[in-house]
């Protein structure tokens, strides 16, 4: 049945154990309120792994003071119970807080006593503009976890793709050997099938009609524009005006468009026009006080 580590000690011996017996380790860090994308994500590491170990972890370093910290949904034994359902032979790490920040944690940089991992570069553009010490509180914490559990591979949703791109980064500048740039691997997004809407924990806070009419404009949006891509537009102002019809439609039901850009996927840039290394279309929207993000890949890979 499932296994559950409650601390980095025990976590710590569990690695080992898997070291000496030369079993591959695949790890994928979550904050819980497990849905079918975790779950997505999962089942690519059954699949490739000899083992396979999850995290449920809300990490406080990456919520702003205004953010949804404390109503965060937290529900372990459902999340328990999903996992179970896709197989018995899969490791859940539950840390304390105290333990992932023996320093405690401060988000602002001139108070900082404790050691922080922060991509400035990448970290303020793009999700960034919007929430200034997210990337830096992920970061932070993916460091943590991957040095205790010293996945031989880990696995992120694209539904995050600034989160995934800016990890692999990480990992290529600090040379982690655990996972290597090239496992860490980018699993494509999960959706709604009946609305195509990005499944996200945070679609728990959504009324019905919010999930099922509303929300599910911000995708269509994107699509629109991933469209006039493929039909040969490549600048950004057509590909944006693209997107529009949709984006005031969400607009006009109450959402409120946090932005919709296109950047560059390597410096995550404005781009002005997509070139053959592609771009990454992405957006933000409130619906009331949830905020959803998602993405599409334009001439990429
Ligand atoms: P969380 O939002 O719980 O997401 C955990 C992983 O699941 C992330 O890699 C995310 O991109 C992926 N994911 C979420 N929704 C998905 C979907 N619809 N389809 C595919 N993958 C999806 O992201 C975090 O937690 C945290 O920032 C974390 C990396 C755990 C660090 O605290």
């Amino acid at each position: 049945n499932l296994r559950l580590l409650r601390t980095t000690q025990e976590l710590r011996q569990w690695r080992v154990q898997h070291l000496l017996n030369s079993k591959s380790v695949g790890f994928v860090p979550t904050m819980g309120a497990l849905h079918q994308g975790h779950l997505k994500l999962v089942e690519q590491s059954l699949k490739h792994s000899d083992s396979t170990i999850v995290s449920i972890f809300v990490n406080p370093a990456q919520f702003a003071p205004h953010e949804d910290l404390d109503t965060y949904p937290r529900t372990l034994d459902q999340d328990i119970k999903q996992l179970q359902r896709i197989s018995n032979d899969i490791t859940l790490f539950t840390p304390q807080v105290s333990q992932m920040y023996p320093s405690g944690i401060e988000q602002d940089t001139s108070r900082q006593v404790g050691a922080f991992v922060h991509l400035p570069g990448l970290g303020n553009k793009m999700e960034g503009l919007s929430r200034p010490h997210f990337f830096a509180g992920v970061a932070t914490v993916v460091t943590k976890l991957f040095n205790i559990v010293q996945p031989d591979h880990a696995y992120f949703g694209q539904k995050d793709i600034q989160q995934a791109l800016i990890l692999r980064r990480m990992c290529k500048d600090l040379l982690v050997q655990y996972p290597t740039t090239d496992n860490l691997r980018i699993v494509p997004t999960a959706r709604d099938p009946d609305t195509n809407l990005a499944l996200s924990s945070r679609n728990a806070y959504l009324s019905e009609q919010q999930r099922s009419e509303l929300a599910p404009l911000l995708y269509k949006a994107l699509q629109s524009g991933r469209q006039a891509y493929e039909d040969g537009k490549r600048s950004r102002e057509e590909i944006l005006h693209a997107t529009s019809s949709y984006t005031t439609q969400a607009q006009e039901k109450g959402a409120r468009i946090d932005y919709m850009q296109l950047n560059d996927a390597f410096t995550f840039d404005v781009v002005d026009e997509v070139g053959a290394e592609g771009a990454v279309l992405s957006a933000a929207m409130y619906v009331g006080s949830t905020r959803l993000i998602d993405n599409v890949l334009l001439g990429m890979r």
